[in-house]
């Protein structure tokens, strides 16, 4: 038989990282919760159209995507907002306004294997539907804000851009969506040059190009500064005006309410995926260069899959590369420290009651593990000691026979004799 690896791209997740990941995962759920998000678990295969259909180039492309047994067309699900807004046009056509939805699973896309980069990979992905007033947008950006802080991150730095306004512009040049897609997926990849020469040669005018230059160049933290420039800078394409105003309440809204958040707006900043409608943002730390989050306003898509008009916005945290970011940050986990035990029985005659005792204590919400390789007392407690395990309960036949075990404090190096009645209150202590 060949060495079996993990297939390029895909990882195993050890204990020390998924107890990491599970943090993080908790810490992303007790946000939700603190927000009103609902959890909901969708299938890791959808159909192929669902996915592709708003994908934009770049996830299209790089999905896994194959005919099942009985032909159908699917793949493996490379984000979720496609798989929310089905069951927000279907199942959930119905329910009230707003919708808080939020799901947590594994995402695939065939990207090329780099730090932070996987063909496997992790979201926390939180969307808000039914509203298309900017306090959704705020309340969406706040979130994710939270959800950083509790993790323990430090330095966040939200870029932050509105495709109305790009979207604007080249509306009003008459530029129609296909040409408009392609022009934000270079300058998504900051493919400028290109994106220029695209619109250029699509017919738009000289002054559109003056002003999509200009665009580029604006960005920066001075948030009401910048955002007061992009409006005189888009002054004659009215579209565009209204994009920059919407932009300019949600991030008013946002920096009031005193979330403690830092904000570089880019006017000429676009994201990959082509189901944006208005405000779009990612959340970048300075340790990576690639972003933990991203997300945006999506007001057309739940619509297109058969729904109920309904504006919505959303966002997706990557947990792989929270986890990256930690670790870069050397961010310390607040977790409760639970004692851990382990039952040793002397020989085989007290087994039973000692497998009966570690029930009791598992009873009592301590976490105790059982010597199961029948290794003798001096062996067993080094191998206790080497796992850092905190007590070692020994049961013995002399002591047992009085309803009593030998408590051994492995940090302490101290053995004292406990009856077993009064074992779960001595451990608590
Ligand atoms: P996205 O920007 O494609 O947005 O992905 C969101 C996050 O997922 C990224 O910021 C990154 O942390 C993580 N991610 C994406 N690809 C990879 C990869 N190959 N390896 C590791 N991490 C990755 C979305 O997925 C949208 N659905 C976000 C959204 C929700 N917009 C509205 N609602």
């Amino acid at each position: 038989m060949p060495e079996f690896k993990t297939v390029r791209g895909m990882r195993d997740f050890l204990p020390e990282e998924a107890r990491i990941m599970k943090y993080i995962e908790r810490r992303a759920r007790n946000v939700a919760e603190s927000f009103g998000y609902r959890e909901i678990v969708t299938p890791l295969v959808e159909s192929y159209e669902l996915l592709a259909t708003k994908a934009g180039e770049e996830v299209r492309l790089r999905m896994f995507a194959f005919k099942d047994l009985g032909g159908r067309m699917v793949a493996l699900r490379p984000e979720f907002t496609p798989s929310i807004a089905r069951v927000v046009a279907t199942t959930l056509r119905n329910e009230p306004r707003p919708l808080r939805l939020f799901c947590l699973g594994s995402l695939y896309r065939y990207d090329e294997p780099q730090r932070g980069r996987y063909r496997e990979f992790w979201q926390s992905d939180f969307e808000l539907i039914g509203s298309s007033r900017p306090e959704a947008d705020a309340e969406v950006l706040s979130a994710t804000n939270r959800l950083m802080d509790r993790v323990g991150l430090r330095d966040c730095v939200f870029k932050v851009g509105h495709v109305g306004v790009l979207r604007g512009v080249l509306t009003e040049e008459g530029l129609n969506d296909k040409v408009q897609n392609a022009v934000l997926q270079l300058m998504d990849k900051k493919q400028f040059d290109d994106a220029l020469a695209l619109v250029k040669n699509s017919g738009a005018s000289e002054k559109s190009l003056t002003v999509l230059r200009s665009l580029v160049e604006l960005k920066g933290n001075r948030v009401s500064k910048i955002v007061e420039d992009m409006k005189k800078c888009v002054d004659s394409y009215e579209k565009a005006v209204v994009a920059v105003e919407n932009l300019s309440e949600i991030l008013r809204l946002v920096v009031e309410s005193g979330c403690e958040i830092s904000v570089s707006v880019e006017a000429g900043f676009a994201r990959g995926l082509e189901y944006y409608t208005g405000m779009i943002f990612e959340v970048y730390v300075p340790e990576l260069d690639v972003a933990l989050s991203g997300g945006g306003r999506y007001d057309k898509l739940v619509e297109l899959f058969g729904g109920e008009p309904a504006p919505a916005v959303g966002v997706a945290n990557g947990i792989d590369r929270i986890m990256l970011a930690m670790q870069e940050q050397h961010v310390i986990m607040e977790e409760a420290v639970e004692k851990k035990v382990i039952i040793i029985p002397v020989g085989d005659e007290t087994k039973t009651d000692a497998l009966k005792i570690a029930g009791m204590l598992r009873g009592a919400n301590t976490m105790v593990e059982f010597e199961v390789m029948g290794r003798k007392m001096t062996k067993a407690l080094e191998d206790a000691d080497r796992r850092k395990i905190d007590y070692a309960v020994i049961v013995g036949k002399k002591e047992l026979d009085e309803r009593k075990v030998g408590l051994k404090d492995l940090k302490k190096r101290e053995q004292i004799t406990v009856g077993i009645e009064e074992l779960t209150e001595t451990l608590k202590n």
